[in-house]
């Protein structure tokens, strides 16, 4: 797995203090407009799998009442490394009218994945609809997308690790690396 590896873009201590920032961030944002409205959790939709590591350290870092769900949307099957069109996988959970949600994924790319879930989520009708992901590329469709929550801003390459994977492997890398172009093939 190690000699897959072209480049180290993101190491475990910059990811840990970014991933700190940004629970303090959610956190004072969620405490600020709580003072104004009557909700007493947050819900977290997280997009599985890629966004799973991410979502273990982010949540470790907010002391809040919450609840987890998983909506699994599929749109990189197998070994293609572009975007096929997000396509619900698993049911959405239907009770998140008047909540607070927080959606967490791993990386924006064409922008299809996080404007999918938003939609199915909108309109239902929370009180508050945010979205977090760690990574985004910085090309036109990912910053087109308007996100509350931004770890890093990368270049536009294919990365794995940290939860991200090429053909569900490189998921357990501690790191945000880029990966031998005769691997991606
Ligand atoms: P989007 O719908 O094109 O924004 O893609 C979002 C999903 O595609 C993410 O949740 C990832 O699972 C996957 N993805 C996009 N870019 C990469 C990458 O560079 N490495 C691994 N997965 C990626
Ligand atoms: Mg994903």
């Amino acid at each position: 797995m190690e000699r897959d590896i072209e480049e180290v873009l993101i190491n475990q201590e910059k990811l840990a203090e970014r991933v700190g920032a940004l629970a303090e961030e959610i956190a004072s944002d969620y405490e600020d407009d709580r003072s104004e409205h009557v909700w007493d959790e947050l819900t977290i939709i997280a997009i599985p799998t890629g966004s799973l590591i991410f979502l273990a350290d982010l949540i470790r870092c907010l002391p809040l009442k919450m609840r987890i769900r998983l909506v699994t949307v599929s749109s990189y099957p197998g070994r293609s490394t572009s975007t096929q069109g997000p396509e619900l996988v698993s049911q959405i959970p239907e009770d998140l009218g008047n909540q607070y949600v927080l959606i967490v994924d791993d990386i924006l790319d064409s922008g299809k994945t996080i404007q999918f879930v938003r939609e199915l989520i909108g309109a239902q009708g929370p009180a508050v609809m945010r979205t977090c992901v760690l990574l985004r590329k910085k090309i036109a469709s990912a910053m087109a997308v308007d996100v509350d929550y931004v770890g890093f801003d990368i270049e536009d390459r294919f990365v794995v690790g940290y939860g991200l994977d090429f053909d569900d492997y490189y998921r357990n890398l501690p790191e945000v690396v880029t990966l031998r172009p005769e691997v991606i093939g």
